[in-house]
């Protein structure tokens, strides 16, 4: 899900607190943001290269003028992939460089040509820390619109007591995370949601599926986690990846296996969202052995497979909020009404398909919300990830 990655340049200053940056780099890397270390040369003594680069799987920046780098303006280049830039630790050096707009180095140039949100987590000895003109530094840095993760006080690594100590990994990412999301809407909720297609086997080899990629689906997982919740995704096939840890994913092929899979989670769900293409008929008798050429005809019987989104809709209870998709070619409202009913959904989502851009293996989509008392919200066409924002902003209103 490449188009709703969060980039994030981690920068490391010389302090031992360095070495607590490599968990905050798995910690952004596990919550599926793409991450980008600049070190300064002090930095290079508390921690390796081939740490930060295993753990952030980009290549570390460290020169000023690093001509193996594939852009030629560097700084520049990583102060807008960024989408925040965060200073952990940050020694009472770059603190004070930032502060009088010094650029000596690869670290502080990026800061100064950077305008997005830039984050700054001190750490260094209790005294360097209280000394005034560190303090006039923090307050000038929170005045230039800087975010300061303040340090905690406790045992330091110089072997005293104080404050001074770079606040926890943990934390850090929460508070930037938090201000690039904005609030967590869905904090606490659990999120079941269905994605991609089903394969019916015909025989060993062969299969009923559809042309569904997954991306509507995937890119609501993608957001549910980013909005706080806790997020099963139930997918048939695709070659699609997830790499947030909020988003436990379950793959299946067929529709009965999406059912089980489903029906064995929707109990402890607060919200299910049910975005997959699922076969409406299976093969009724799947060949055991690879079917062999023969007559000019083949025949298939297919039965119809359960319906996944009225089968949860039986038995939700009023606090489960139940979302379902349509795709409709005439009477594309009416028919969606019907669907919303009869299912006892509480939402269901329109796919145009009359928009070029909408609908099946496309990136964007264009749909009409439609809620049980028949209020509706219209999407214009955008990007899968848009979309899925809008869905999960009506369904926030909905709980
Ligand atoms: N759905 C489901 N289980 C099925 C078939 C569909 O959960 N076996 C869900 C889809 O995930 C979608 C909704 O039902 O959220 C509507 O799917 P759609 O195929 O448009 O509707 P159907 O009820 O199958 O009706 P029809 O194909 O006749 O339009």
């Amino acid at each position: 899900m490449e188009e709703s990655r969060t980039h994030i340049v981690i920068g490391i200053t010389g302090g031992i607190a360095a070495y607590k940056t490599m968990h905050l780099i798995r910690l952004f890397k596990k919550n599926g943001c793409d991450v980008k270390v600049v070190a300064t040369q002090h930095a290079m003594e508390f921690v390796t290269k081939t740490t930060i680069e295993t753990l952030s799987q980009n290549p570390l920046c460290v020169d000023l003028f690093d001509h193996s780098m594939p852009y030629n303006v560097q700084h520049i280049a990583l102060a807008e992939w960024a989408d925040a830039v965060v200073v952990a630790p940050a020694t009472a050096n770059i603190i004070g460089k930032f502060a009088h707009g010094i650029a000596d180095d690869l670290l502080s140039t990026i800061l100064l040509a950077c305008r997005k949100p830039i984050f700054i987590a001190p750490a260094m000895n209790d005294n360097m820390y209280l000394e005034p003109s560190v303090q006039l530094n923090i307050t000038s840095l929170r005045e230039k619109g800087c975010y300061i993760i303040s340090p905690n006080s406790g045992f330091l690594a110089c072997g005293t007591n104080g404050t001074g100590r770079m606040e926890e990994p943990e934390e850090i990412y929460k508070d930037v995370m938090q201000f690039l999301n904005g609030p967590q809407p869905l904090s606490g909720k659990k999120v079941m949601i269905t994605a991609g297609p089903t394969y019916e086997p015909i025989d060993p080899v062969r299969f009923v599926g559809n042309r569904s990629s997954g991306l509507m689906g995937f890119a609501l997982a993608e957001v549910a986690a980013k909005m706080g919740a806790e997020v099963t995704l139930v997918t048939g096939p695709t070659h699609l990846d997830t790499k947030n840890e909020h988003v436990h994913r379950v793959n299946v092929e067929t529709a009965e296996e999406m059912y089980q899979q489903c029906m064995s989670v929707q109990e402890e769900q607060d919200i299910m969202i049910m975005a997959a293409a699922v076969a409406d008929y299976t093969p009724a008798d799947p060949a055991k052995e690879k079917i062999k050429k023969k007559d000019d005809q083949l025949q298939l019987q297919l039965t119809k497979t359960k319906d996944i989104l009225a089968s949860i809709g039986k038995v939700k209870r009023d606090n489960q909020i139940l979302v379902g998709f349509a795709l409709e070619t005439e009477h594309e409202r009416e028919n969606a009404l019907k669907k919303l009913h009869n299912k006892n959904a509480d939402m269901i989502v329109l796919n145009s398909l009359r928009d070029k851009g909408a609908g099946f293996g496309t990136p964007t989509n264009k749909v009409l919300m439609i809620t049980k008392d028949e209020q509706t919200f219209e999407s214009e066409l955008k990007s899968k990830a848009d979309i899925a924002k809008d869905i999960l902003n009506v369904v926030c209103k909905l709980l």
